[in-house]
């Protein structure tokens, strides 16, 4: 009878689940005033904290100091350290004094900050002697300056004095200290039905950061709003909710919102057009919730600091003051620091890239082998096939439902033998069922997540009853990490890769649907303390667990929804359950933008939109424009019509293979900037003023993006769009990718937009790698050969880069790889190695070879060219801008030059 009872309840609490996808639940979710710790420091009055820093010292090669109440001299003091680590970085950590021993450890983000990062560490010798302020040097250029009373930290530009980044200039920090609990105190917290004990009582931190000589912030993600941050608090601002870092599972999010989705990256970045880009960044894993504050927000204020800057506030449930401070002064240099921190971008496998074909669901082996068919049928090129959760056993992970899926792999293998991959999903709630191996297990072992009394937390989730592991605990990872062998996951093959879902975690009977706060982890830690890196830590422990299988030799691939900083090193993430509208597919831009500049820059929105059907219009738009996401993948809810590409008529079915046709084209130019990514922390998709800094036309642009340095994309956003306005940015030209036509740079061009494609432009001055071959998938593109798009700038001049591994290993890691400079100037094209010098053609052998080279803005005339050092002529003619692509126009083209990739040349245009 309790059985039954049960089973009705979880029916009852699926089916509201799903039928709260038609609408986004405001009420299921906390605002600022019914989180306390919010609403508790958004009520108090710049210039009310009265810290000061005492006993500066230096020891252990950092600064340190106390910072005590100047009202309250005998209250517990605060530990300030501050750290400077090399590329003007400032580590600044404020933590209770434990030599007070304070009721508990509060926790420190641990696993983000990578390996390398405290040998970056510049050894502080020195102080300079200042009654009223400290200052260390930061670099040859900027000091950091630690006023005494009141506290403040800020970083000098030296030569000018202008300040760059400060914290505490208003006055506004605050921490509220562990305390042990006595008889009046009623800590309890309740929301909707759910009560949070709260044994440790109110142990927030809030404050304030200045960004200065800034026109904009950005950052912040995850949330679907616009790439420069509005201001949330101020005159003249008219929605009144912070910005929210709390990961969560939110149905059909709405488009322009601050409310946070998914994931949360603490990290802002700031841009102006004097002074270029600062950033900063709290690493704390706790509930955020950050209000940028509108000129004039401190209008009463008797402080006095300089203009032209934007004020912030910073506020946390709980954890340290580990903050990090970025000096720029480019945008690019500032994604350098970030990621000098958290880590670059991992190098995805060439496959991951490609176009991926996913539904909820894929119903059985007779489907996956229809849909493959179809791709070769029509000559659609496509990488991947996914299994969502219903080609498991009763959504316990790890498994198969064998009636659906008899035979997993062969079936792995007949897409393995065109070169196609598979990923299924694993998802962390674990199944309850004593008859499920991985549940016995992991409840023998205690290796769950415990509920606030010690018991495992037991949670509704697809599988009904389940329980999460605690993969903060490096030994649970490790177990965790052995699921994915080929012994353990049965019917798994090594073309099988892996989708993590529901990892913030979702828990549809939680409190906003995730893990109450007084749950417990490993070492005492309470769920509110890590709530926003859970799903780090099982992104990790899975990406590790690909790693391990392939006994390190093959490239993880792990699809991630919950994202916190640092994800980048394990492998992708999406942007969630999007809806299929025209609104939707907009912000999917600003959102991939931000998550680039985040240091996660692979990433993408469902094509097609999740809810709901799309029209034929605006899915092959969405087609248009995600084949520009660094990460490529269609998908939709299971109560979606079918929306594979030839299900709607001819006509959509040539635009959308013709979408996914100039990706694969564009693959080796994306594999490029995926290594640029892997190795400075640059995205691969960035807004407009990365490239262009000083531009200030570009910095509020979130419906145009570059890919790379080299290819400007505009969205079309409307329906039935005949035309659109795009800003081509600086002085140079800007080449039509479809057509070769020249627009000028530095105007808005309203153009004549068809159903064929996205305006899409290659800078005048680029030279771009393509291969227009098509095959079934980018694996049996390996050994094509390259076509070059040179398009000269008004110099008669270009440069770009080409990228080239095995695409799949860690060879490139000891130099196994091609990496090479075309330069383009005075009719010579010269190819010049960027790899190390010795020998790296030895390790990564390759005979592809250049068949086409394009020269787009070419004075006419040109009737040869003479290739170096084998001393060659080849012809120059007219030939097509795109080979496969009928009535593609004519351009100048060195046909069948033939020169190798990995071999230094030169071709002069006579
Ligand atoms: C939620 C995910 O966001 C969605 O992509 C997936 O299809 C469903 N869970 C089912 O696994």
């Amino acid at each position: 009878m309790r059985k039954e009872t049960l089973r009705l309840i979880f029916l009852l609490l699926i089916s509201t689940h799903l039928h709260s996808v038609l609408s986004w639940k405001k009420e299921e979710f906390r605002n600022c005033d019914q989180t306390p710790f919010c609403k508790r420091a958004r009520s108090r009055a710049p210039g009310s904290s009265t810290l000061t820093a005492t006993d500066v010292s230096i020891s252990d090669g950092d600064l340190t100091a106390k910072l005590t109440h100047k009202d309250d001299p005998h209250s517990k003091p605060l530990i300030l350290t501050l750290s400077v680590h090399q590329d003007g970085i400032l580590r600044l950590i404020i933590d209770e004094d434990h030599s007070l021993s304070p009721p508990k450890k509060r926790f420190q983000v641990p696993d983000v900050v990578v390996s390398q990062f405290p040998a970056t560490k510049l050894h502080l010798s020195r102080l300079t002697p200042d009654p009223l302020s400290s200052s260390v040097y930061l670099s040859d250029s900027h000091s950091a300056v630690l006023r005494h009373d009141p506290f403040e930290l800020f970083i000098r530009h030296d030569p000018s004095g202008h300040r760059v980044l400060s914290l505490n200039s208003h006055a506004l920090f605050d921490f509220e200290l562990l305390r042990e609990k006595s008889e009046d105190d009623d800590w309890e917290e309740r929301f909707r039905s759910h009560t949070d004990r709260r044994p440790y009582g109110p142990q927030s931190i809030s404050f304030d950061v200045s960004f200065y000589s800034a026109d904009f912030v950005y950052g912040i993600p995850e949330r679907a709003s616009s790439l420069a941050l509005k201001p949330t608090r101020g005159p003249n601002v008219d929605h009144s909710e912070p910005y929210r870092l709390f990961n969560l599972d939110v149905f059909e999010y709405l488009h322009d919102s601050p409310f946070g989705l998914y994931g949360s990256i603490p990290f802002m970045l700031s841009h102006g057009s004097t002074r270029g880009s600062s950033g900063f960044f709290w690493l704390n894993a706790a509930e955020m919730q950050i209000d940028v504050l509108a000129p004039g927000w401190d209008a009463d204020s008797s402080i006095a600091l300089p203009s032209h800057r934007i004020d912030t506030f910073w506020m946390a449930e709980a954890g340290v003051v580990d903050a990090f401070f970025f000096i720029g002064p480019s945008p690019k240099d500032v994604l350098r620091q970030y990621t000098a921190v958290t880590g670059t971008p991992s190098m995805p496998q060439l496959f991951s890239i490609a176009y991926h074909q996913c539904r909820w669901n894929y119903r059985d082996e007779e489907d996956v082998d229809h849909v493959d068919s179809m791709f070769d049928e029509l000559d659609i090129p496509y990488d991947v096939l996914w299994l969502d959760i219903e080609h498991t056993d009763g959504k316990k992970y790890f498994t198969w439902d064998r009636t659906l899926f008899p035979h997993p792999e062969d079936m792995q293998s007949k897409l393995a033998d065109k070169g196609r991959h598979m990923v299924t999903i694993v998802d962390p709630h674990i199944k309850r069922d004593d008859n499920f191996h991985l549940h016995k297990e992991a409840s023998q072992k205690g290796y769950y997540v415990k509920d606030s009394s010690g018991n495992d937390f037991d949670g509704w989730c697809w599988p009904g009853s389940s329980s999460y592991p605690d993969t903060l605990n490096p030994e649970i990872r490790s177990w965790w990490v052995d699921k994915f062998s080929y012994s353990n996951y049965v019917g798994s093959t090594p073309s099988l890769y892996i989708w993590n879902d529901m990892n913030e975690p979702s828990v549809f009977n939680g409190p906003e649907v995730t893990m109450p706060r007084d749950a417990l982890h490993y070492g005492g830690v309470e769920h509110r303390e890590l709530h926003n890196a859970y799903g780090y830590y099982f992104h990790m422990a899975t990406a590790n667990g690909l790693l391990k299988r392939g006994e390190g030799k093959d490239r993880p691939f792990v699809l991630s929804r919950a994202l916190f900083a640092g994800s980048q090193r394990y492998g992708a993430i999406w942007t969630g359950d999007n809806t299929a509208d025209w609104d939707h597919l907009r912000v999917s831009i600003p959102m991939v933008l931000t998550l680039g500049l985040t240091g996660m820059s692979f990433s993408g929105a469902d094509v097609g939109g999740f809810f709901g059907n799309p029209e034929p219009e605006l899915l092959v738009r969405w087609y248009q424009l995600g084949a520009y996401y660094p990460f490529f993948r269609a998908h939709a809810h299971h109560d979606t019509k079918r929306r594979e590409p030839w299900l709607f008529g001819e006509r959509n079915t040539e635009l959308i293979k013709e979408a996914i046709h100039v990706r694969y084209a564009l693959l080796p130019y994306f594999y490029t900037l995926f290594r640029e990514a892997n190795s400075t922390g640059v995205p691969v998709v960035r807004p407009l003023w990365m490239e262009f800094p000083s531009d200030e036309a570009t910095f509020s642009n979130d419906e145009a993006f570059m890919v790379g340095s080299s290819l400007l994309v505009q969205g079309i956003y409307t329906e039935r769009a005949k035309h659109a306005s795009v800003y081509l940015p600086g002085e140079q030209s800007w080449y039509d990718l479809r057509t070769g036509a020249v627009y000028k740079g530095g105007v808005t061009h309203k153009l004549e937009v068809t159903e064929e494609s996205i305006p899409v432009f290659q800078r005048a001055g680029t030279i771009i790698a393509r291969k227009d071959r098509f095959r079934r998938s980018s694996t049996q593109m390996a050994n094509d050969p390259y076509t070059l798009v040179i398009a000269l700038n008004s110099s008669q001049s270009a440069e770009g880069e080409l990228y080239i591994d095995d695409g799949s290993s860690f060879n490139f890691l000891q130099g196994a790889y091609i990496h090479r400079r075309f330069i383009f100037s005075n009719g010579k094209l010269t190819s010049i190695n960027l790899a190390p010098a010795s020998g790296s053609n030895e390790r990564y052998p390759s005979d592809a070879f250049i068949e086409r080279i394009i020269l787009l803005g070419h004075a006419p005339g040109s009737k040869n060219a003479l290739i170096e050092p084998s001393n060659q002529k080849v012809d120059i003619e007219h030939g097509p801008l795109w080979v496969l692509r009928a009535r593609a126009p004519a351009v100048m083209t060195i046909r069948k030059p033939s020169v190798r990739v990995a071999e230094d040349w030169t071709i002069t245009v006579t």
